[in-house]
């Protein structure tokens, strides 16, 4: 496997937890978009942010692992899209947009080493950024990406391993994990503007602060989260439930329509 391997310190006999990342194209500022207008986009500024996304996923406890490089791919750095990985199985999408389908070829490639691989078949259409998984509960957000026939294809492939899926519906917002992260076991930090909270009654839904419409996007890993640095109520709120709280820049992902989980994708 064609991996470049980012993490200097990493146990070699046990890698896991992973994060599968990729390079940031040169033609990111051809990416798609959909509710957000287009800016010019640094690309060196957006390789030292990604860059700095990778480290901050190592102080995590990720060891971080690179996908081969493609660069004739703008959105290929958001490898969150191309797949969900279950601790039983992954399932390779397939993009909403037709652009980003080729991302999925490597993301396939890589993860065969770890899991079982399922694929979403036409008609679906699935990012993975709008998959959210919540123990055995599987929340499919129903977006401009992602549609109704891949909540049937989802469910057929977890039923074996009794999870069970649900369709949300996501309005105002590119995917579901844009407005909604799960922060404890009984506790989500959503945007209810885009998600109906009510739709998740057996947890605490922490409600964004208003300022911060982009803030639930945000990655938790044992007592450690990560937030971009545009978002100091967040960062706050999440200090005070006791995480020690690293942040970063992410102004030219933001540009792209994108947060801190679209450059990932977490193997436990
Ligand atoms: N630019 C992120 C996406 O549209 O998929």
């Amino acid at each position: 496997m064609n991996f470049v391997q980012a993490n200097l310190n990493m146990n070699t006999m046990n890698p896991f937890p992973l994060a599968l990342t990729r390079a940031v194209s040169p033609l990111l500022g051809d990416c798609e978009l959909t509710h957000i207008e287009r800016e010019p986009i640094n690309i060196r500024l957006a390789e030292q942010q990604h860059h700095d996304y990778e480290q901050a996923l190592e102080q995590m406890g990720y060891t971080v692992r690179r996908l081969p490089e493609a660069p004739h791919l703008p959105d290929g750095v958001f490898v969150e899209d191309t797949a969900v990985v279950f601790p039983e199985v992954a399932v390779i999408t397939r993009p909403g947009a037709e652009s980003r389908r080729p991302e999925t070829e490597t993301m396939a490639e890589a993860l065969h080493e770890y899991r079982e691989l399922h694929f979403i078949s036409e008609p679906g259409t699935m990012d993975g950024g709008d998959v959210l998984v919540l123990g055995k509960s599987v929340y499919a957000g129903l977006s401009q990406r992602t549609n109704t026939d891949v909540v049937h294809q989802l469910a057929d492939i977890l039923k074996p391993f009794g999870y069970s899926l649900s369709g949300v519906p996501v309005t105002g917002c590119l995917h579901l994990k844009t407005g909604i992260a799960q922060i404890g076991p009984d506790l989500l930090l959503i945007n209810p503007e885009w998600i109906d909270e009510g739709l998740f009654p057996e947890y605490h839904c922490e409600v964004i602060h208003s300022d911060e419409p982009y803030g639930a996007n945000v990655m938790v890993h044992g007592n450690i989260a990560l937030c971009p640095d545009a978002f100091p109520h967040t960062i706050e709120w999440l200090q005070k439930r006791g995480f020690d709280v690293l942040t970063i820049d992410q102004s030219e992902m933001k540009k792209a329509e994108a947060g801190l989980t679209c450059c990932s994708v977490i193997v436990e």
